[in-house]
């Protein structure tokens, strides 16, 4: 920190005690409800929330990165995750009181700014993970320990979603031309064989990059079928479910004359959840295996990516981040994610989305 000892010795006061404090959930309805009225003094409400919110919830994070255990506390990269909370932190502490229109749109800047900061915090967390895993347990099994740390990113990286939806849906409600049914982030008449569709093209070009084929995926439900959901959140899902479906497929297929099995995704509307599986004949995982596939950094993928690299690209598979990450959003509105292998046979993966959008936001 570059700031003098006293100075310095505030900020921690100050994170200490907002880090305290409850923090406020919303519920995906109650985002919708709000913001279909994004008049002036909505916006200006809704600031005044975050301008009190966000701080308890950067704090708590803040805190937490100071007390890891094995050591994770002091690694470069967490160390310099620990300052983007801290700056963030003052930022919104420092701002003055929200009063006015005026003063609406500044704070709404600095949010803003704030999103873009943490924007590679995932991958910058991976990487201090990763060199702690290294250095410190070189066989293949992690130690019990270890699932602290897994617990604590879970915690972690679910308290970023809630952060990164808060920030976004503000933002969002302050465009003056929304597409009909968009409520700054949600889109209250999402089609899911749409999102489906996009999100399988997007897997499939990555699976041509790395592969030069890729296995075909049919797409099965009603077209006209829609709900609210944020579109983001369920492509992200999506994404990651069909890429390891074709993953599987592909590697299983590569080197046989046989026909190569599509990638099925079945969407099912029911009165509570909407359902979606993703289905695949990519010989499944090995059922001892399968408590490991949600855990952080557990992937089979042969060349993990150079997590260090500057380098932006998505790959089919490497961060062993997939499963963990898409479950976590899945939840953060109330779904779920399972995987149920068939080994030998293939994998389906069942994304459950609920419908109703009354959960309340999981505050770890
Ligand atoms: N459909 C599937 N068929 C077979 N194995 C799978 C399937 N889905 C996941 N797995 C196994 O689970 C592991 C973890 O999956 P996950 O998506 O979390 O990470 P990854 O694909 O390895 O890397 P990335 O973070 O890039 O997604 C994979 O490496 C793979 O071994
Ligand atoms: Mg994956």
């Amino acid at each position: 920190m570059m700031a003098s000892e006293p100075a310095a010795r505030a900020v921690a006061e100050e994170v200490g005690r907002w880090g305290s404090m409850k923090q406020t959930g919303v519920s995906l309805r109650y985002m919708m409800e709000f913001g279909s009225v994004p008049t002036e003094r909505n916006l200006l409400l809704s600031a005044q929330f975050l301008r009190k919110e966000l701080p308890i919830r950067i704090a708590r994070r803040a805190l937490e990165l100071d007390s890891l255990p094995f050591g994770l506390s002091a690694k470069p990269a967490i160390l310099k995750v620990r300052d983007w909370y801290l700056d963030s932190f003052r930022d919104i502490r420092y701002f003055p009181e929200v009063r006015n229109h005026e003063d609406e749109v500044a704070f709404t800047k600095m949010i803003k700014m704030i999103k873009v900061r943490h924007n590679n915090v995932v991958p910058t967390m991976a990487l201090g993970v990763q060199q702690l895993k290294n250095e410190q347990f070189s066989s293949k099994k992690l130690p019990p320990g270890f699932d602290e740390i897994h617990g604590f990113l879970d915690r972690f990286y679910m308290s970023r979603i809630g952060i990164r939806m808060l920030i976004g849906q503000h933002v969002a409600l302050h465009d003056p031309e929304p597409e009909p049914g968009v409520i700054g982030l949600i889109n209250t008449k999402l089609s899911p064989i749409q999102v489906a569709q996009i999100a399988s093209e997007d897997a499939r070009s990555i699976c041509m990059r790395e592969y030069g084929s890729a296995p075909d995926i049919n797409i099965y439900g009603d077209p006209n079928f829609a709900f609210p959901y944020v579109a983001s959140h369920l492509h992200l899902m999506l994404f990651e479910l069909v890429k390891n479906s074709l993953r599987a497929v592909q590697e299983r297929y590569m080197n046989s004359d046989k026909d190569v099995p599509p990638v099925r995704i079945i969407v099912a509307d029911g009165t509570e959840d909407v359902t979606i599986k993703v289905s695949d004949e990519g010989g499944g995982i090995r059922r001892s295996g399968l408590p490991r596939i949600f855990t952080y950094l557990y992937s089979t993928a042969r060349n993990p990516p150079d997590i260090e690299g500057p380098s932006e690209g998505v790959t089919m598979a490497g961060y062993g981040f997939g499963l963990p990450v898409s479950r976590l959003y899945a939840r953060y509105f109330g779904g779920d994610l399972q995987i149920i292998s068939m080994e030998g046979y293939g994998t389906d993966a069942y994304l459950h989305l609920s419908r109703l959008g009354d959960s309340e936001e999981p505050l770890p």
